[in-house]
């Protein structure tokens, strides 16, 4: 097999943090390279030493392929055209002008290798995240090259979209393109992957073969087994501490009524548009509603009105963190406490830090930290606050396994100390294996309820049924 790129003892330093320490990678022709490891375990800047955006402090890449990079961050230019998008950069010319004839005739094309049905001529900034993602993939595409990396494509996709990116990746291999492909999702890894380096701390800690199972991935990443993957300890549930009631709001949601009681974690799921979200941003008064009350610990909350839901008692941990969880300029110890305002208890914020083992210093600011550290901070600026009843809206999107696993185990310390958890999240298992009792959403209106231990069919089930008016 032809090795396109080696590289050799890869160091990178950032200040104080050793995102890379000696790392080995090869890259070969018509072979699907994973990388994996936790968030802040440095793939990333792997990726950004081996395409030239950073210089490594020490070791070698040797190769000649040309290279082409889908980053974790979007690099569209949002005010242009898709088709503008497509060819940024290398637009294609006619005598020194810009031939847009041809850009025209190409776009559609290139779109339809990705699968993508969008009019070249929109602005990028009106389509979904997805669709971005699927034109930064077609651009890539374009170029031709003999080694393609994507970091974390299927982060923002569909199911039906990865698919479609899993195809076209199978296709490139075989026509002997080197892919380094980044995922969490390890059901993803088992269908595409020939070989998986994994990434602890900055360090290649093993390369592993296709047939590989969950386990020893996970046990590698994390560095520690791990027993289970949803460990829910259920408690004895006491007094209702958020209760729902009728929650109307038009064209949104409809006659929503759950309750939490002391201890319990029910869980909300649902398809995309079943109105989960808009009933957690109501309750929590981000937004508005028509009718219904929404109580903690058995006070009615005004609607609308967030600064007195948090003084009931109520946290909500955000679906979008970056546009509402988070201050991204200050740092990680002023992101804990902006719940907190005031509460300068230096012990308890390095000791939650600590606990969700965030990778960063308390002084960093947020945004230097990966995506799933960012999440971290998010949840650990509400542990910190300490409210009767948290609302996780997708607490694990884009967080790694090992700390998933965390965020589940501070759940569990949350309800043991008498604390109530509404969780909403579209990982099926996640849902069915953490949450107490699930309540079902389909089309702005509860469909069901389900124990917890339910199968994800009669979740399904529940959650496709047409509802008659
Ligand atoms: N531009 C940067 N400035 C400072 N620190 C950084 C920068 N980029 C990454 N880091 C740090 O390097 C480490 C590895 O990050 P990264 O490569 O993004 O991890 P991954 O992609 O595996 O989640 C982390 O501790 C992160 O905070
Ligand atoms: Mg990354």
């Amino acid at each position: 097999m032809k090795t396109l790129i080696t590289a050799r003892g890869i160091t990178k330093h950032f200040g104080a943090t050793k995102a890379l320490d000696g790392v080995d990678l090869d890259i070969n022709a018509g072979e699907v390279h994973v990388l994996l490891g936790e968030n802040g375990a440095g793939k990333s800047t792997l990726v950004k030493v081996l395409a030239g955006i950073h210089g490594q402090d020490a070791g070698t890449i040797e190769g000649h392929a040309s290279l082409a990079v889908i980053h974790q961050e979007l690099a569209l230019v949002p005010e242009l055209s898709v088709a503008e998008n497509l060819f940024l950069n290398r637009l294609p010319r006619r005598f020194g002008f810009v031939d847009r004839a041809e850009m025209r005739r190409r776009a559609p094309e290139l779109l339809q290798r990705v699968g993508l049905d969008v009019d070249p001529h929109a602005k990028v900034k009106d389509l979904g995240i997805a669709q971005q993602q699927m034109i930064e993939i077609a651009r890539a595409l374009d170029k031709n090259a003999g080694v393609l990396i994507l970091d974390e494509p299927t982060a923002v996709l569909t199911e039906t979209e990865t698919d479609r990116l899993l195809q076209i990746m199978a296709q490139l291999r075989q026509n002997g393109v080197g892919l380094v492909f980044i995922t969490h999702h390890l059901d993803e890894i088992q269908r595409i992957a020939d070989r998986i380096t994994i990434l602890r701390d900055g360090r290649s800690v093993g390369v592993l073969g296709p047939r590989a199972t969950t386990q020893h991935m996970i046990e590698l990443m994390v560095g520690r087994p791990i027993d289970e993957q949803y460990p829910r300890a259920q408690q004895r549930p006491g007094q209702p501490l958020l209760s729902i009631e009728g929650l109307t709001r038009r064209g949104a949601f409809e006659d929503i009524t759950i309750e939490v009681h002391a201890g319990e974690v029910v869980g909300i799921a649902g398809l995309v548009g079943a109105g989960r979200t808009e009933v957690a941003r109501a309750a929590f008064g981000v937004d508005g509603y028509d009718h219904g009350t929404v109580k903690v610990d058995g006070k009615p909350l005004r609607r609308n009105d967030v600064q007195a839901a948090i003084k009931a008692g109520l946290g909500l941990v955000p679906e979008d963190r970056k546009g509402q969880g988070l201050v991204l300029t200050a740092t990680v110890g002023q992101n804990l406490e902006l719940v907190t305002l005031g509460d300068r208890d230096q012990k308890r914020l390095h000791d939650i830090a600590g606990k969700l083992r965030i990778k960063g210093r308390v002084e960093q600011p947020v945004k230097e930290l990966s995506g799933g550290n960012q999440q971290k901070v998010v949840i650990g600026k509400w542990l910190l606050a300490d409210p009767k009843v948290l609302i996780l809206d997708e607490p694990t999107r884009g967080v790694d396994v090992g700390a998933k696993v965390e965020i589940y185990e501070l759940i569990n310390r949350m309800t043991a100390q008498g604390r109530a958890v509404l969780l909403v999240s579209s990982d099926l298992p996640e849902v069915i294996g953490m949450s107490d009792r699930v309540v079902v959403m389909a089309h702005g209106r509860v469909a069901g309820e389900l124990p917890g231990g339910a199968t994800q069919d009669q979740v399904m089930a529940l959650a496709v049924q047409e509802i008659s008016a």
